[in-house]
């Protein structure tokens, strides 16, 4: 594979010892809506509660092992909602980074956006490149936020770039492998999630890291996600930590007595 397509082997991104490694965490922020609903409020202000949450979870999260935090802000599907809700969740972003990017820049964080950049406003996508120059040599925790970001939409736009790399002739078909084709993934800087946290009580993925979930495991808690902070994180990755993680294989426990 040649340099100049940028594809590059990943295949050693999942490794590590899975106990001693930090972990990565990525979780589904929902119930924002159900909250303010709950106590009569419009929806905006269970976003705006939402972002409390996040800063509490992402200050909360290295001393609990997270290496890196991936959370869904806003995915490609919740363009659907009525115009004034997109443009409280957009503006919310810019908030956040206007407000936090100083201190999450002073704590060793970094910041990765991941997601279509094509759609998003002028003024996001600035703070997004902001956010991500200033933070590009911190090494101590990453924070991804998912923003306009939908798996099927980032499978589709990592085939279309092999494909371009194919038709100006930089790579062939066969060099198409999984490692290849993960590299192309707006996650690709990042290890495969260890577990995947959804809030609000809803059991399902919602188009979050389709490729990535494979052998992530899920954990479901009632919290909604402005309650949510220190103590329901610790609470998922006990629950994760219950998990006999087998990848297709068998129980470490079973190995000795298998043959
Ligand atoms: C999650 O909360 C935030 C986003 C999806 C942006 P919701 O807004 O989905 O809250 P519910 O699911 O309606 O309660
Ligand atoms: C998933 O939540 C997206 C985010 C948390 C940003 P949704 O609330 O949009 O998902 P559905 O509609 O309940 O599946
Ligand atoms: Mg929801």
């Amino acid at each position: 594979m040649s340099a100049t397509t940028g594809l590059q082997d990943v295949s050693a991104r999942a490794g590590g010892d899975a106990s001693s490694r930090s972990l990565h965490v990525a979780i589904i922020m929902d119930g924002n809506g159900r909250w303010a609903k709950r106590r009569g409020m419009p929806r905006a202000l269970g976003h705006r509660a939402g972002v409390n949450a996040l800063k509490r979870t992402v200050e909360a999260a290295p001393d609990q092992g997270v290496g890196v935090l991936t959370v869904f802000g806003f995915s490609t599907e919740n363009w659907s909602r009525p115009a004034h809700e997109v443009s409280e969740l957009m503006g919310l972003l810019k908030a956040y980074v206007e407000s936090d990017l100083e201190r999450l820049d002073r704590e060793g964080v970094r910041v990765r956006i991941i997601g279509r950049r094509t759609g998003l406003a002028p003024d996001i996508q600035e703070i997004i490149e902001r956010a991500e120059r200033r933070t590009a040599s911190n090494t101590k925790f990453t924070l991804q936020v998912a923003f306009n970001y939908g798996g099927r939409a980032d499978i589709a736009d990592a085939a279309r770039a092999f494909a371009e790399a194919v038709e100006r002739g930089e790579a062939k078909a066969a060099d198409l492998n999984e490692a290849v084709f993960e590299s192309l993934l707006s996650t690709s800087a990042a290890p495969a999630p260890d577990v995947i946290v959804r809030t609000s009580g809803e059991q399902r993925i919602s188009n979050f890291l389709l490729w990535e979930c494979a052998y992530a495991e899920l954990v479901f808690q009632d919290v909604l996600w402005p309650d949510y902070g220190p103590e329901a994180l610790s609470a998922a990755i006990t629950e994760y930590r219950g998990r006999d993680r087998r990848y297709g294989g068998i129980a470490a426990d079973d190995v000795a007595v298998a043959g």
